[in-house]
């Protein structure tokens, strides 16, 4: 039996605890820890307190030197780093002031991607996604959700779980799956059956079979799938016992309503929502995601995150990283930018990228630090926590810790 491990001192060890799910959070409000350290045993954690008060003769000590701060390892609670090819053409599109018609016209857009996504063989894709979440493990990112939706059959679905399922086994980082075959209409359907009715009987059975992903999402949308269109999906999907997550209110209205009424874990992306959404947002258990990425990707307006969290709603920041709308893939940079626009706390900001987007992958086990809790921790070299976002992501992780491994020196 190894001795339990004692890692620090940290100048200042945040554990995301007792913070509220819901709602503004006050940098007042933040728990710090001085001096601390935390106690390690076969990849979770048994106490975290000061680290002289946990010093003794029972356990092993990883020191830590200089100043640095340590803070729960973060959670992308949505991504889609399962992917075929580039999109930088659609970006000089964009910028050239193409409209999303003209892009999609000249080959770009989603269906590009899912083009490219069909060439790439399971290989290929674990690949990818293996490289990608080694750049976001560097981030000090532990835990990444990622979706399917750029296969948008019923192979080419299962093709991308399972790179995602394999990539999983060789990654270090957690990898948390998502079916999202409703991410847009195939262009190439010609069957007379409906596109969704063979997604829900034959890829929703065989997803729940190899267990390929308990969570499912759709992109609600005009140029996607209306509330009306998405109904039987998400009700299938519910009977199945997937958890519900959608891509809602873009660009048009009406996908955080469908969010709500399937009581879904999230409704992200909410750029174009209004008082309305924010209300229903905020009196509902749906957690509200924002995806800054996708603002910088496209030149578009920020998620309110700042209305969102004064009505009372829960706010999680992820990256939307893919290769169309959010090709940056780099969380820590978003949530700090989008702190800047939206003037959210610090503790907003942390906590909407570690414990309120573990909830919003509905993960008890991660996003704090607390006994019980997986040892998956970020440290920065700084004796101020202030530091992390000040730095817009340039102040790199010192160390990465993920089930008490120090992954990245
Ligand atoms: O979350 N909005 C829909 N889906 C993705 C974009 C995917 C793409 O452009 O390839 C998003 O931004
Ligand atoms: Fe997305």
């Amino acid at each position: 039996m190894h001795k339990p491990l004692l890692i620090g001192p940290f100048t200042q060890l945040l554990p995301m605890t007792g913070l509220a799910l819901k709602g503004a959070l006050k940098d007042e409000q933040l728990p710090i820890i001085e001096n601390g350290g935390i106690l390690v045993s076969e990849g979770k954690i048994l106490k975290v307190g000061v680290f002289d008060e946990l010093k003794s003769d029972d356990v092993d000590i990883h020191p830590i030197e200089g100043a640095q701060v340590c803070l729960p390892g973060f959670v992308d609670s949505h991504t889609h780093i399962c992917f075929g090819g580039t999109r930088a053409r659609d970006y000089a599109y964009r910028n050239a002031g193409k409209t999303y018609l003209e892009i999609a016209k000249a080959g770009g857009g989603i269906w590009d991607t899912v083009t490219q996504t069909r060439k790439a063989s399971q290989d290929e894709l674990v690949e990818g996604i293996v490289s990608r979440s080694k750049k976001h493990l560097k981030n000090g990112v532990t835990t990444i959700e990622v979706k399917s939706g750029y296969g948008l059959s019923v192979d080419e679905e299962l093709k991308m779980l399972r790179a995602i399922k394999q990539a999983n086994e060789s990654s270090s980082a957690t990898l948390v799956p998502t079916c999202l075959a409703a991410h847009m209409k195939p262009k190439d359907w010609n069957r007379d059956n409906d596109y969704l009715d063979v997604i829900i009987n034959e890829l929703f059975p065989i997803i729940k079979t190899e267990n390929l992903a308990h969570r499912v999402d759709a992109f609600v949308e005009e140029s996607a799938f209306s509330p009306e269109e998405i109904k039987p999906y998400f009700q299938k999907a519910k009977a199945m016992g997937f958890d519900i997550t959608v891509h809602a209110d873009q660009f048009t209205t009406g996908g955080s309503q469908v969010a709500v009424d399937f009581d879904a874990v999230s409704a992200d992306h909410l750029e174009a929502c209004t008082e309305k959404e924010i209300e229903l947002l905020a009196k509902s258990n749906t957690i509200a995601t924002a995806l800054p990425g996708a603002s910088i990707g496209l030149g578009c307006a920020y998620t309110p995150a700042r209305k969102i969290l004064d009505a009372g709603g829960a706010l999680s920041i992820a990256s939307d990283h893919n290769p169309g709308s959010a090709p940056m893939g780099d969380l820590l940079t978003q949530a700090s930018i989008l702190g800047t626009f939206e003037k959210l706390s610090n503790t907003e900001v942390l906590a909407g990228i570690t414990s309120r987007a573990a909830t919003a992958l509905r993960l008890t086990d991660r996003g704090k630090l607390e006994a019980g809790a997986l040892a998956d921790f970020v440290v920065f070299p700084t004796d101020n926590y202030q530091e992390i976002t000040y730095h817009q992501g340039q102040l790199k992780p010192s160390e990465v810790w993920k089930k008490g491994i120090n992954i990245c020196k």
